[in-house]
Parts: structure tokens; C-alpha cells; sequence
């Protein structure tokens, strides 16, 4: 399906051996359910190879961590290659364009005295709105709930898809923002009215964007307030407007040109709309199909992609399948807990810990502990929300499915997360052990061994995990720059990965930093 890559390898650094010399268009996807450490991997290419940054897909509801100073701030919408003022920075046709985020983080650079310039906005984006947040706040409060980051990416998406969707052009013309905004609210205002107005009050309290400007509380019929709305979106229009543009043409012109396109992924495989665990899923595309189209191109345009997975456990926020989440049902309520943050649960078990100087001991072996002393090392709380990440073992079945969608070099991240674990389990199949059900012509009976996930929740929520146990390396790997130098019990896990999902890893990450990395040799 992708363009075929040819071997010839890039020229110079060595840690560039991975990368085709013929491969313009490169893709970085997360093969889990997004967090698999993506941005050291974007915030590397872009400094030493991309001329542009593209992002195509997912809206505020991603968070990557900018540096600036001695400063962090998470941005959402903007793509990480902003601080590269020479690179150009795209925010493609199928990004959900929250207008007051995008504000907000353009401002931060500014106060910073930071290059904005180089950042350019699909004109045809569709854009999030007020609405969409309380939205996406009640189909959480009901049956439908997936542990939405509450961002009103979905609901922005399903406007897209009914065809009533407002775009980013629509902020500079009045007449078109007015007449398309009073479509939206009428069908909005109709959807909320089946809701308890005290649950819509209790959300509004909730939404700080909510209070006062967008909502009239005490009027029956009319929830929100478009004229403060369309002022409000107008303003937007006008301080973004040095930054909206055709990025289709863009992108097309920069593939003909033979520019180097670095594409962002946001979110993971396994949360991906089609290929993901349906339905707790996001609502766009995640993989390089997806991302591809959501910046202009095809996904022939695309050379080479590389996937990234954490190893060896894995994480997911939200609610959804996790057949290997370490605590299992324990884990997934906890996590979901209202108030639950890293303070939180370090409060609540404060002596459960991993560390190399304070290795996993016996009492930290129940699968729970086990997850919240490598929640706690990998530091698996969520950039946009804070929410604890659920964990659990690295999974070969859904690994198998990935690859599949997306490619088969991949990168191995957060190693060193594991350097105390006496243990090491990978799952390597599934016993499925629900109802009987139809996956296209087979039938999954009970007792049937499954090596490649289907990734249906309904499926995935029956599935018993099959494990092999690798002893751990106890040591500390941070240090180490060469494949070979790592430890053997490692490597072990390392190949057998490679040969039960037919992977190459391609990149090995020992710790945050970019030098602790490494790269094909
Ligand atoms: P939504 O896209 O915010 O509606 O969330 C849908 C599902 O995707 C929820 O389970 C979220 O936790 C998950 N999700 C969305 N964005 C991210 C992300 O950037 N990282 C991890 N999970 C995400």
C-alpha cells in the first residue's frame, strides 16, 4: 500500500541508518493507544532532518510537553516543530482547530518573544466549538461513555460527517459564521434538551469556557448565546488569519518539490476510529492512512513509517479493552476515579515503588502494584488531562494487528522504566473465553486460541492473556548508547518480539533524553 522504500539507507549520522535516503514523506504513528513517547522521536527529526511538520488528525484532545526556557508548557493543537522557526509547521484539514487553544498557545510563544510565522492552518479544518465541549460532556455523563479527554473532538467530527460542520475559513466571513453557527446551536440546543437541565447546569459549572459569555442559563429555549459567540469566533478569525491557508496545495507543492515532510502522529493505532479497539476509540484515523489524508496527501505520498511502541508494558487512558492491564478491573476503576492524580496515588500507596535503588520486591508482585510502581517510574499521567494511565504487559496479539495497519519498523521506547523488574511478562496469545460470535466467515468459540487481536471491544472484553516470563535485566540501562552494550536478558525479550510479531526494531529508547537512544546500527 506505501510507496515502496528502497534500502539504500541516509548518508551521514549514524543514528540516521534507519532512515531510506530516498524517503521525503516519513510518518511517525503510535502503535498503541497513543502516549508511546512519540515526541522525542518528532522533536529529533525535526531538528535534524524535516523541513516540514504536519499534523493531520486528533484535535486539543493530544498533549506534547514544549520546553521553553527552563519552563514546560503542553500544548495541544500546535505541531512540536514550532520552536524551529526555519520549519514549516502545518495543522492539516483533518485536525479538529479549537480556535481558543490554538490562541492560548500561540500567546504562550509570543510572550516568550518566539517566531510564530512559520505555523499555517488548513482554511478547511473543521472547528470545535463551545457546544461541542458541553457535548461531549453529556454523552460521557450517560451509557456511551469511552473516557473521552472531553475536548469536543468527537462531536466536532460527527458534525463534520452530518454535514453541517463549521471550517476554519468560516472565521473570517461573517455572514457564512453566523448563518452556519445558528444551524449548529439549533441542533445542539435540540440535543441537550433531552438532557436533565440540572446535569447541563452541573456541566457548565464544570466547563469554565461555559460561565457567563456562551450561556444563558435561565432562558428555556435559547442554551446558547451565538451573537457572543460569533464575536467571540470573529475575534479568533482575526488574529489567526496571517496563519490560515490552503495546506493542501501546500502539502502537494512540498511532495513535488521533494521537501522533507515529517507527519505527527497524535493518539495511537489501537485508539484509531477504524483499526482501533471499537468503540472506545478517538474519533479520527491515527494511522498513517489517516494522518496522511488529514494533511492533503496520499498515502502513497507516504516513504516510510515508523511505529512506536512502548516496551515492555504498554498504557491506555479512558475506558476500553485492556486484556493484559495489570490489576485488570481493579486497576481500571481506580484509574477512572474521579480526583485521581499522581499526588493522589502516591498518598494512597505511598511505600509502592520501582527504582533502581529500591527494586520491585515481593509485596509490589500483585499485578496491581505492580502497575502502580511502573505508573509511577514511567511517570503515566496524562499530558492534557492528568488522569493516571491505565498499564498493562506488552501485548503480542495486538502488536500483530498494528503492524499489520501500519508497518513493521518500529521503535521500542521507555526500556528503561523496567531496569528493577525481577520479571518480565509478554503476552504472546489469547484464550478467548466469552460467547460464541462471528468474525467475518470464522467463528470464535469458547476455548479458541487467538494470536492476532481482533480489535473489537465486545471480542477483546473475553479474551484471557497467554504469557511467557523473561527474567529481568536489573540493571540500569540509562547509560547505554549501543545495542550491543545492552543487557543479554534484554535483548532476548528484544528478538523474540521481533520474530513473533515479524518487527525491526529499528530504535531502542533508554530514558527521556535524545541522546538516550539507539539507533539501527
Ligand atoms: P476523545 O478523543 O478525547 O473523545 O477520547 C476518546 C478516547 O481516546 C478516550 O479513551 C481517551 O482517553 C483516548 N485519547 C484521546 N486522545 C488521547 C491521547 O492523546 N493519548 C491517549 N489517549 C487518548
Amino acid at each position: 500500500m506505501l510507496k515502496n522504500s528502497t534500502t539504500t539507507k541516509t548518508k551521514g549520522a549514524s543514528d540516521m541508518n534507519w532512515l531510506n535516503e530516498s524517503t521525503r514523506t516519513l510518518a511517525v504513528i503510535g502503535l498503541h493507544f497513543g502516549d508511546e513517547g512519540k515526541g522525542k522521536f518528532v522533536d529529533k527529526l525535526t531538528t535534524d532532518w524535516a523541513d516540514i511538520v504536519a499534523r493531520g488528525t486528533g484535535g486539543a484532545n493530544a498533549g506534547h510537553t514544549i520546553c521553553i526556557g527552563d519552563e514546560k508548557h503542553v500544548f495541544h493543537l500546535i505541531p512540536s516543530g514550532i520552536l524551529h522557526p526555519g520549519k514549516l509547521n502545518v495543522i492539516g484539514n483533518g485536525v479538529a482547530v479549537d480556535p481558543r487553544v490554538v490562541v492560548e498557545e500561540l500567546d504562550i510563544l509570543k510572550s516568550k518573544n518566539l517566531a510564530t510565522d512559520h505555523l499555517r492552518i488548513a482554511y478547511n479544518a473543521h472547528l470545535v466549538l463551545p457546544s461541542h465541549l458541553v457535548i461531549d460532556r453529556l454523552r460521557e455523563s450517560g451509557s456511551g461513555k469511552v473516557g473521552s479527554t472531553l475536548r469536543g473532538v468527537g462531536p466536532t467530527y460527527v458534525d463534520h460527517y452530518r454535514r453541517i460542520g463549521l471550517q476554519v475559513r468560516d472565521l473570517r466571513n461573517k455572514d457564512a459564521l453566523w448563518k452556519k453557527l445558528k444551524l449548529n446551536l439549533e441542533e445542539h440546543a435540540c440535543f441537550m434538551r433531552s438532557f436533565d437541565r440540572e446535569v447541563i447546569r452541573d456541566i457548565m459549572e464544570h466547563e469554565h469556557l461555559l460561565e457567563g459569555a456562551y450561556f444563558r442559563p435561565n432562558d428555556l429555549n435559547v442554551v446558547f448565546d451565538s451573537d457572543a459567540i460569533v464575536e467571540q469566533y470573529l475575534a479568533y478569525g482575526r488574529l489567526l488569519a496571517q496563519h490560515i491557508e490552503d495546506t493542501d496545495a501546500l502539502m502537494y507543492q512540498a511532495v513535488k518539490s521533494g521537501q522533507r515532510i515529517l507527519l505527527e502522529g497524535a493518539q495511537g493505532t489501537l485508539l484509531s476510529e477504524r483499526y482501533g479497539t471499537y468503540p472506545y476509540v478517538t474519533a479520527s484515523d491515527c494511522t498513517t492512512t489517516g494522518l496522511a489524508q488529514g494533511v492533503g496527501l496520499s498515502v502513497r505520498d507516504v516513504d516510510q513509517t515508523l511505529g512506536i511502541a512502548k516496551a515492555f508494558y504498554m498504557s491506555r487512558v479512558g475506558g476500553g479493552p485492556f486484556p493484559t492491564e495489570m490489576g485488570g478491573e481493579k486497576s481500571e476503576r481506580w484509574c477512572a476515579k474521579e480526583g485521581v492524580t499522581r499526588d493522589v496515588e502516591l498518598r494512597e500507596y505511598p511505600s509502592v515503588s520501582i527504582s533502581k535503588t529500591n527494586p520491585i520486591d515481593s509485596t509490589t508482585t500483585e499485578d496491581f502494584f505492580m502497575g502502580v510502581a511502573i505508573r509511577r517510574h514511567g511517570n503515566e499521567y496524562g499530558a492534557t488531562t492528568g488522569r493516571p494511565r491505565r498499564v498493562g504487559w506488552f501485548d503480542l496479539p495486538l502488536l500483530r494487528h498494528a503492524a499489520h495497519v501500519v508497518g513493521r519498523d518500529i521503535a521500542l521506547t521507555m526500556l528503561d522504566v523496567l531496569d528493577a523488574c525481577p520479571e518480565i511478562k509478554i503476552c504472546t496469545g489469547y484464550i478467548y473465553a466469552g460467547p460464541d460470535q462471528w468474525v467475518g466467515n470464522r467463528q470464535l468459540t469458547d476455548g479458541h486460541v487467538i494470536s492476532c487481536a481482533v480489535p473489537m471491544a465486545d471480542i477483546l472484553e473475553h479474551c484471557e492473556p497467554l504469557y511467557k516470563v523473561f527474567p529481568g535485566w536489573m540493571s540500569d540501562i540509562t547509560g547505554i548508547r549501543s545495542r550491543k552494550d545492552l543487557p543479554r536478558e534484554l535483548l532476548n525479550i528484544v528478538s523474540f518480539i521481533e520474530s513473533e510479531a515479524r518487527v525491526t526494531t529499528r530504535v531502542l529508547s533508554v530514558g527521556p533524553d535524545r541522546e538516550q537512544t539507539i539507533f539501527d546500527e
